[in-house]
């Protein structure tokens, strides 16, 4: 029997090593080893010393660390009998399934009747990892707590860069120090949630952006989950991830922790993210049109909220497609008798005072100017003011006392009559009218953390798009608050936030490129004056952070200046001229050494092209911005690189500088060492620099 084994795609290296038939541990993640290098050597080689107070050995740090094996950290799985008496599995092999690039462990106790199993799974082209775990018992257990696949954490690290965030501010990067005990992250509002994106960036030391080593996890899961990054007595480090705790509420037979994606990078914390971003688009996300370019959307929510007239909608929708929008989303507001958010989710059948005639007006009217036309639901909802729940109260979840969010309530997605009611009222209006497009919303946090619930949203997603499967559908919980691989299995797009604070949106994008593709991260054009921060940006900034991901447009076009409407008609015509290749590319973050600057460069996937964005959100401490490095460029190629809206230069500008005047030509070397000198820049404007490799 072998008890070592590898995984191997070239750019890296996984070897899992097992001391006798115990359970294995990762002895080795990162830059590709030999392959004529010895398991068992390596397996000796990485064991280490133990000296006074502790015990005979070190337990090892396995794939589901066991209390059994008096491991001194958090154990990887934690579960009881029916009757409540706490089990302490021992876990023994059982067998290996090596398959290319893909391995399946088992191991089971056959005293408590218990089978666990590891699965991992390599995808060369994006260096991704994906991982999970399943544990199987002869008699019902109560499940506290699986984790999938432990993985250690680098010792030369000294911070870990966790995400927090909230509604209107998603995606914050905070530096977490590594010390004694645990960093532990737990969403337990039955969402992945604004608060605790289910996502870890541990960097080497030294690590920037775009160079040195860093390691970097997610957890695909909508429902809630817990995160451990905790440091032993000894100084190992382990990294757990899984379903939020105490989160299955019955006692069953099978457990499975979602996919957990875990990276190598020695290209910085951009290694990480291209390997993510790649992942989601080319491996989890289906486009149901996937060679058609993503279409700018108009979105109706900041421009009329509850206030439905057929007329007013379709000049605003005749208005957006003159701007250039493809795409019309009917928001909130258009069923039941919802003139605010007090009543009517639930009630998934057409308000006929707003709508006298059904939808056929809007729809008609957005489908002759050749857009396609979406709708906002928020099916897994209802509100006490409902004809839903007074027909069916006992559809809620939770208690009748509990505190209502947004004046609602969830319905009980595991009663199959609430799914079939649901699979029903939104099918029919697919089925009645040309929509293409749904927008997914979910706006209030669990009453109890409860995994079934997600299992049986994920099971009407899957339905209903079996039954359309021409209809693309964005995940939206008040924004960001449902964001993860998980439910982009089902959906093709996410609302990032509520916040279309040009400023702040832009910061929110650059922490979700760590994560996100621009293909899938809906960003649109605010209304002038910024419903959640009260700030007012001009056109250009506002349309150029919405051109950097998937573009839409949310202000009322009424409110438009005539040099406002043509500015937006241009930076959306260029963003259609250059969609193909950045819906394909990749976001890099740029290492700005001017900490008011925040720059991200686009780069094609063969290399040939890129676009710069590097955004001035503040004064700069020193009269000029510093050079700009840009990054992942072939060194030995020339470029040639010019400032596409050097229009904008500022009057206070007043020196030669060559991108003020013409294309600059050099090498991808220069470019990334010596960086790119930006003319004097005001705060919240953005200069987008483009470049093309000539051929040599
Ligand atoms: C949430 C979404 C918004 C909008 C409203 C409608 O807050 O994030 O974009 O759809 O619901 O009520």
């Amino acid at each position: 029997m072998s008890n070592c084994w590898r995984l191997d795609d070239g750019h890296q290296t996984l070897v899992l090593a097992a001391t006798d038939d115990l359970l294995p541990q990762v002895i080795y993640w990162g830059q590709a080893l030999l392959g004529s290098e010895d398991c068992d050597d390596l397996a000796a080689a990485h064991k280490q010393d133990f000296t006074g107070g502790m015990l005979d050995g070190n337990p090892d740090l396995s794939l589901c660390p066991e209390a059994s094996q008096s491991f001194p950290g958090q154990p990887g799985l934690r579960c009881r009998d029916a009757q409540g008496a706490v089990l302490h599995p021992k876990f023994r092999f059982v067998s290996a399934e090596k398959g290319w690039q893909a391995l399946a462990l088992t191991y089971s106790d056959p005293k408590l009747g218990l089978t666990y199993q590891a699965h991992f799974a390599l995808t060369p082209d994006t260096g991704l990892i994906s991982t999970w775990a399943t544990v199987t018992a002869t008699n019902p257990i109560l499940l506290h707590w699986l984790a999938a696949p432990v993985f250690p954490a680098p010792h030369y690290s000294t911070e870990m860069l966790s995400l927090s965030g909230s509604w209107i501010g998603e995606f914050q990067v905070n530096s977490v120090p590594w010390t004694a005990g645990m960093h532990m992250r737990e969403s337990r509002t039955g969402r992945s949630g604004h608060e605790h994106f289910p996502g870890l960036i541990i960097p080497e030391c030294g690590t920037s952006n775009t160079a040195g080593k860093a390691y970097g996890f997610h957890y695909g899961w909508s429902g809630g989950h817990r995160m451990i990054a905790e440091e032993l007595p000894d100084g190992r480090r382990q990294v757990q991830f899984g379903n939020a705790t105490d989160s299955e509420l019955t006692a069953g037979l099978h457990f499975e922790t979602a996919k957990l994606y875990a990276v190598f990078s020695d290209h910085g914390l951009n290694g990480c993210a291209v390997a993510f971003q790649r992942y989601l688009r080319d491996h989890i996300v289906t486009f149901p049109q996937s060679a058609q370019p993503r279409p700018v959307h108009y979105n109706c929510w900041e421009a009329i909220y509850f206030d439905h007239d057929i007329p007013v909608l379709q000049d605003i929708a005749s208005q957006a497609k003159a701007l250039g929008a493809e795409r019309f989303v009917l928001d909130d507001g258009w069923f039941g008798q919802r003139d605010d958010d007090t009543s009517s989710l639930g009630d998934w059948q057409i308000d006929p005072r707003k709508y006298p005639d059904g939808l056929g007006p809007i729809v008609d009217h957005v489908i002759a100017l050749e857009m396609q036309f979406g709708l906002w639901f928020e099916p897994e909802m209802v509100n006490p003011d409902s004809a839903l729940y007074r027909a069916h109260p006992d559809w809620a979840l939770g208690p009748k006392d509990q505190l209502l969010g947004r004046q609602q309530m969830v319905l009980n997605m595991a009663l199959p009559q609430v799914g079939d009611y649901l699979f029903d009222s939104i099918g029919a209006l697919l089925h009645d009218y040309d929509i293409s497009y749904i927008k997914w919303d979910h706006n209030r946090n669990l009453p109890i953390s409860d995994a079934a619930q997600t299992r049986s949203s994920y099971a009407l997603l899957a339905r209903l798009r079996a039954a359309f499967p021409h209809v693309e559908i964005e995940t939206c919980a008040s924004g960001g608050g449902r964001i993860d691989f998980g439910i982009l299995q089902h959906t093709q797009r996410v609302w990032l936030s509520d916040s279309n604070d040009a400023l702040e949106r832009s910061r929110i994008q650059h922490g979700a490129a760590l994560f996100l593709p621009s293909a899938v991260t809906g960003s649109h054009v605010g209304p002038r004056l910024c419903h959640t921060s009260g700030r007012t940006f001009d056109m250009q900034y506002r349309a150029w952070v919405a051109a950097q991901r998937h573009m839409g447009f949310e202000m009322d076009p009424r409110e438009l200046t005539e040099i406002e409407a043509l500015a937006l008609k241009d930076i959306t015509q260029w963003y259609k001229d250059n969609r193909a290749w950045m819906a394909n590319g990749d976001i890099l973050r740029l290492d700005s050494a001017d900490p008011s600057v925040l720059a991200e460069m686009q780069l094609a996937r063969d290399g040939s092209r890129f676009v710069v964005f590097s955004n001035q959100l503040d004064s700069s401490a020193q009269i000029n911005s510093r050079p700009l490095r840009l990054t992942q460029l072939d060194p030995n190629a020339i470029f040639a690189v010019h400032l596409l809206n050097r229009d904008k230069v500022h009057p206070l500008s007043r020196g030669n500088l060559l991108l003020k005047s013409q294309e600059l030509q050099a090498s991808g070397a220069w470019l990334m060492a010596q960086g790119l000198n930006l003319p004097y820049a005001v705060p919240s404007s953005i200069w987008v620099i483009e470049g093309r490799k000539l051929s040599l």
